[in-house]
């Protein structure tokens, strides 16, 4: 299974999984703030991961939104608060989430969290754990 470049013209599905020892990216590629989108697979098992590092951590999550299952990013790697790098923004309705745990503060799904995609780090790359 590889990653891919994004195509918005087709559906996501939230619950598609991606197997443990998929490289998702270079941890190279990431900022600090930084995040990428990496979409996976075909069909009903097409999945978009959002890999996400801020104040030096790396976390990975379900790239759906919990209000409407829209991407969080409508422009490409645009993803964080501009005034606060802790806080991912969903640019479809606003919902905010800690990048730390993936947990909505505020907006339409507060209280709701992404789905947490477990990874680790080996060798410079971020692998699904
Ligand atoms: S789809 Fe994300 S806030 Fe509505």
């Amino acid at each position: 299974m590889t990653g891919g470049v994004k195509d918005r013209s087709q559906p996501v599905y939230p619950f598609a999984r991606v197997a443990p020892g998929t490289v998702l990216v270079a941890v190279d590629e990431l900022g600090d703030p930084g995040a990428v989108s990496v979409v996976f697979g075909e069909g009903i098992m097409r999945a978009d991961v959002a890999v996400v590092r801020s104040g030096g951590r790396i976390r990975a999550f379900v790239n759906s939104c919990p209000h409407a299952g829209t991407p969080l990013e409508t422009f490409d790697g645009r993803f964080f608060d501009e005034a606060d790098p802790t806080i991912l923004v969903c640019s479809t309705h606003g919902a905010r989430f800690r990048a730390d745990d993936g947990y909505c503060v505020s907006g339409p799904c507060q209280g709701l969290s992404l789905r947490a995609v477990a990874v680790r780090i080996e060798d410079g790359k971020v692998i699904v754990a």
